[in-house]
């Protein structure tokens, strides 16, 4: 595993809101580069652009000006329908608000994704069982998300994110909602997810949080202001 393999890069990416008449940048030029198997970590103040950075490299959003390059290929371009592959296929999400199906059980919340993606119903059983299993879930597997404390949610979220076996995990402030004890859990299950390769971009404020990755970046007002190494 290279060190210096690319997965994700950005080049002059912009992302602007038309606010009545003025125009809010929420990315103002961004020039970014993660390589494989980093833990990558993204600062800064609320409003300073790192959802908005996230969801364009989710592709859930598209840039006003630049580009955007993951596993070597340009995404900002693509067809809707490519897209729609490129998220299902090469991208997990992870969100603060956990973002689970209340009506369905752990098992059946990290199923979902495989059904979209047209798993059959025995191996996307046994691999949403391994994956809640790897997440020291193995014993909540019937359990509503309403049943469950918020680390045990956001570890079905991590679980549910590596479903259809992405190499590139996206989490939007995945402790902030949970106690200092869960969010370290998180924090370690995210950071092992890269030893087999996978690529981790994580949104946090909390420096303890950044503490833990091997690279970062501070926003501010769309533009990075600071990069470094914890
Ligand atoms: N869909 C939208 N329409 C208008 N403005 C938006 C939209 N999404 C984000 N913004 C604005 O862009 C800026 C960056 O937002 P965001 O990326 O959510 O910041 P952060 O995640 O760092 O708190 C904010 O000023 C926000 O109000
Ligand atoms: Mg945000």
């Amino acid at each position: 595993m290279s060190e210096q393999e690319i997965v994700i890069r950005t080049q002059n990416l912009h992302r602007h809101f038309r606010m009545g008449t003025e125009i809010v940048r929420a990315l103002n030029g961004v020039d970014l580069t993660v390589y494989r198997g980093e833990f990558f970590g993204v600062m800064g103040a609320s409003g300073s652009g790192k959802s908005t950075l996230l969801y364009l490299l989710g592709g859930l959003d598209r840039p006003t000006a630049g580009s955007i390059w993951v596993n070597g290929r340009e995404i900002t371009r693509l067809p809707e329908n490519e897209l729609a592959m490129y998220r299902r296929h090469e991208v997990g999400f992870v969100y603060q608000m956990f973002h689970l199906i209340p009506t369905m059980t752990a098992l059946q919340n990290v199923e979902f994704p495989m059904i979209i993606a047209r798993v059959r119903p025995k191996e996307r059983r046994r691999r949403a069982r391994e994956l809640l299993t790897m997440m020291g879930l193995g014993n909540r597997l019937r359990h509503k998300p309403i049943e469950l404390s918020g680390g045990q949610r956001q570890r079905v979220a991590i679980a549910r994110a590596l479903a259809n076996n992405p190499t590139l995990i996206l989490a939007d402030e995945p402790t902030g909602n949970l106690d200092s004890r869960s969010g370290r859990e998180v924090v370690a299950l995210l950071r092992d997810l890269t030893r087999q390769g996978r690529t981790v971009v994580i949104v946090s404020h909390d420096p303890e949080v950044i503490a833990q990755t091997d690279r970062f970046i501070r926003l501010h007002d769309g533009e990075i202001i600071e990069e470094g190494r914890p």
